[in-house]
């Protein structure tokens, strides 16, 4: 043992040896390198599976406004339509503008559980939970920080799922807060980024798009909405917005899932709460959600092999 005149404090002197250096003025100096690291270690919360849930893919966009919400709510519906076996979940994350609540039609509230858990609402067949269910229908949803974080914690903690195969997370845009309380929180198997073909959101997404390659959360694919508008008169396709969705799905290795026009249906359905994946599955936007449903699962079963 020896006595540290400065403090006064004994150290057991082979411990002490393991990190740390004497400098000249006898002031002990520690491995900080080292240190913060272990630090930060501690510092990050562990990520937790959410109870039952198998598989966890994200919707993330770096522009709000672009089709998040609606890629999600008829994913999840064309999941359930091509898989009945399996149980599809949805969960709203954007605390500040919840849509699935309208888009999948869904007004009551969740019951509570035995063991104090939210019950999710059902309609077409897929699970649903939004932070739009907790607040009355009008109200608006004035959440700071904390508030916030409760709010999630309440989201993807404190929900009786059940089980479900594939949890699909609509997210509000960016890498706020709530991105990021995902990402260090749960295990995500993939993204999924939707973008309109505008260089004001292709950009967005590729700066946001940096996040998931520093965490190591594979990219599933991009999908492209409002892509274009069909002319009803002569069948012409217009740009409204340019092109450039598939130069960044180069740059960014992933593949482009599928690309929607903008559709009146789109709006109306989203609107009306009646997914176009439900009401009318012969559709060309039917079947481009199905072929994307068909490439997520494959991705989720075949992770790390995944080719187009
Ligand atoms: N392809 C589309 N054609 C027409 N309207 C669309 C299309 N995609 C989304 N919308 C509409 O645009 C609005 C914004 O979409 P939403 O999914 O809420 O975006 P986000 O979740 O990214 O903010 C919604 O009112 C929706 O009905
Ligand atoms: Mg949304």
């Amino acid at each position: 043992m020896i006595r540290n005149v400065r403090n006064n404090r004994i150290f057991n002197t082979k411990c002490i040896t393991q990190y740390i250096n004497y400098s000249s003025t006898d002031k002990p100096k520690v491995d900080l390198h080292q240190r913060r690291e272990e630090l930060m270690k501690r510092g990050l919360p562990k990520q937790k599976p959410i109870e039952g849930v198998k598989n966890i893919i994200l919707i993330c966009s770096g522009k709000g406004g672009v089709g998040k919400s609606t890629v999600s709510v008829n994913l999840a519906t064309a999941l359930k339509l091509a898989n009945p076996n399996k149980e599809i979940g949805l969960l709203d994350t954007d605390c500040f503008g919840p849509s699935i609540p309208l888009m999948m039609n869904l007004r009551s509230k969740p019951y509570v559980t035995d063991d104090k858990k939210l019950a999710p609402l059902l309609n077409y067949g897929v699970k649903c939970m939004s932070a739009g269910f907790l607040v009355e229908k009008d109200a608006p949803i004035i959440w700071r920080g904390l508030r916030v974080m409760q709010g999630m914690e309440t989201l993807i903690r404190h929900v009786s799922w059940g089980s479900i195969d594939y949890l699909i997370v609509d997210t509000p845009p960016g890498t706020g807060d709530t991105l990021l309380s995902l990402i260090q929180n749960i295990p995500i198997n993939g993204v999924i980024l939707v973008t309109t073909p505008q260089s004001a959101a292709l950009e967005v997404t590729k700066k946001g798009a940096g996040i998931f390659s520093i965490v190591k959360i594979p990219i599933i694919g991009l999908v492209e909405n409002m892509a274009y508008i069909d002319c009803p008169s002569c069948s012409t396709k217009i740009n409204v917005y340019g092109k450039g969705t598939e130069k960044l799905a180069e740059e960014l290795q992933c593949n482009l899932l599928g690309t929607f026009p903008l559709h009146p249906v789109i709006s109306k359905s989203t609107d009306e709460g009646t997914p176009v994946t439900v009401t009318d599955t012969s559709s060309d936007l039917s079947k481009t959600y199905q072929d994307i449903a068909r490439k997520v699962t494959h991705f989720i079963e075949n992770e790390k092999s995944y080719v187009k």
